[in-house]
C-alpha cells in the first residue's frame, strides 16, 4: 500500500471523517459533544491541541487534546484499522501532548472504556497509570 503520512492541526471541515471514524470504532463512545456544534466549540476552546492524519488526502487517525486551565485531556484518538501498528497513534499523541505541555499543563489524563482492552493496553505500554485511588464520578445536565 502506498503511504505518505500528513500530520495536520484539525479544522472544523474535518468533521465528517472524523465522526465516522468515530463511529466505526469499538471503544469509542459518541456523546451530543461529537455533533459539529460540540466539536467546532471544543476546538474554539482548544486551539492547536488536536491533530489529525491524513494519507493521499484521506484523514486515517486523529486525536483530540484540550485542557480546563489544570489538567490536560486526551478524546478521541483513533487511527483506521489499516494503518495500526506504524507508530502513527503514538506520533499523535506526542503531537497533542507537546501543545498540552507549552499552554503549562503538568498532567494529563485520558478516560478509556473498561471493556476496550486494546486501548487500555496501548496507554499503560506507554507508561500512562490507571488511577485506582480516585473514584471517577460525573454530573450530567
Ligand atoms: C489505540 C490506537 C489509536 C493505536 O494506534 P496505532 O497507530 O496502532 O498506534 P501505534 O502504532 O503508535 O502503536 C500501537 C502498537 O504498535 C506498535 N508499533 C508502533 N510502530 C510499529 C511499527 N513500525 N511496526 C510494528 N509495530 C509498531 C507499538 O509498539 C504499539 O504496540 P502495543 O500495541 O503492543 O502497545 C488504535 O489501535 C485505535 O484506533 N484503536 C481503537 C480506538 C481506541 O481504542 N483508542 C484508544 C482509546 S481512547
Amino acid at each position: 500500500m502506498q503511504t505518505s503520512f500528513k500530520y495536520r492541526e484539525t479544522v472544523s471541515n474535518d468533521h465528517p471523517a472524523l465522526y465516522e471514524m468515530w463511529q466505526a470504532t469499538p471503544g469509542i463512545t459518541i456523546r451530543n459533544a461529537d455533533t459539529f456544534e460540540g466539536f467546532v466549540s471544543f476546538l474554539k476552546r482548544n486551539p492547536g491541541l488536536s491533530f489529525v492524519v491524513e494519507n493521499q488526502g484521506q484523514i486515517v487517525g486523529g486525536i483530540l487534546g484540550g485542557h480546563d486551565g489544570r489538567f490536560g485531556s486526551i478524546h478521541h484518538l483513533v487511527v483506521l484499522p489499516e494503518f495500526r501498528k506504524q507508530g502513527i497513534g503514538n506520533h499523535l499523541v506526542e503531537l497533542s501532548l507537546a501543545r498540552i505541555e507549552s499552554a503549562g499543563i503538568e498532567k494529563v489524563h485520558i478516560f478509556i472504556n473498561k471493556d476496550n482492552p486494546g486501548g487500555n493496553k496501548f496507554w499503560t505500554n506507554k507508561g500512562w497509570v490507571e488511577r485506582v485511588e480516585l473514584t471517577m464520578a460525573s454530573y450530567t445536565f
